[in-house]
């Protein structure tokens, strides 16, 4: 297909700003700028990028979020039968896959795609991606504790960056706590909280870089709106 109409079917501009664009210079095909009006790419093969960014044609990935349940197991298939985040979907023509993950206990945001490329630079700890959290806990914690959690703590085999700590409610003997970390170890928030003589009673994620939960039902998925698919695949 010619570039001018890979890049107008990708959302980019008409045909003809596409064709000044590219003039301009700032489109590479595999990495080599090209200025020829008429090239010709492959949509399957051929990386085109603009200002060093990929572009891709709009259809072809699926980009969900859902507001997982608890006692739902983070995987595609469970050997012991559990409900999965799987059966919470709808049904879809194309196979999404989980972005990371969150515990069985834990509810929230959970990203689904068909995006590997982007699925993959969500969970590297290279982009250090916010993670936001609301953790309900019995009592409450001292300030030296809060202060712990917000310089880092040791959970074991890891110590913790500095994280975001706020005490939001504090009512009948429970305290909710919004957390925000910036790695993703196996059960981080809940050890974090251990480590400071704490259980964690409710876990909840509530944002995944900008992405908000919002008010959006547990159960419920809704597609990404073109703002979200632009920043989480122009990383
Ligand atoms: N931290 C946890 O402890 N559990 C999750 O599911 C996510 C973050």
């Amino acid at each position: 297909m010619r570039l001018n109409k890979f890049m107008a079917l990708s959302g980019v501009d008409s045909r003809r700003k596409c064709d000044e664009i590219i003039l301009s210079g700032r489109v590479r095909v595999n990495a080599r700028v090209v200025k020829k009006l008429g090239t010709q790419v492959d949509e399957e093969r051929d990386l085109v990028t603009l200002d060093n960014k990929p572009i891709r044609l709009k259809g072809e990935y699926v980009y969900l979020m859902l507001n997982k349940p608890v006692g739902t197991v983070t995987t595609v298939i469970d050997p012991q039968h559990r409900r999965t985040v799987m059966d919470c979907l709808p049904k879809l023509d194309k196979r999404v896959y989980p972005v990371g993950r969150l515990d069985y206990n834990t509810s929230g945001l959970l990203l689904f795609t068909n995006d590997g490329d982007t699925a993959q630079k969500l969970i590297h700890p290279k982009y250090e991606f916010e993670k936001t959290y609301l953790a309900t806990i019995n009592g409450t914690l001292s300030n030296e504790s809060i202060e712990k959690l917000r310089n880092g703590v040791d959970i074991g085999d890891f110590v913790t960056s500095p994280a975001r700590v706020i005490l939001v409610n504090s009512a009948h003997n429970q305290s909710t706590f919004e957390i925000t970390i910036h790695e993703g170890k196996n059960r981080q928030v809940r050890r974090m909280f251990e480590s400071v003589g704490s259980e964690v009673q409710v876990l909840k994620r509530i944002a995944y870089g900008k992405l908000q939960l919002g008010d959006l039902p547990v159960g419920k998925t809704r597609t990404l709106t073109e703002d979200e698919i632009k920043y989480i695949t122009s990383l």
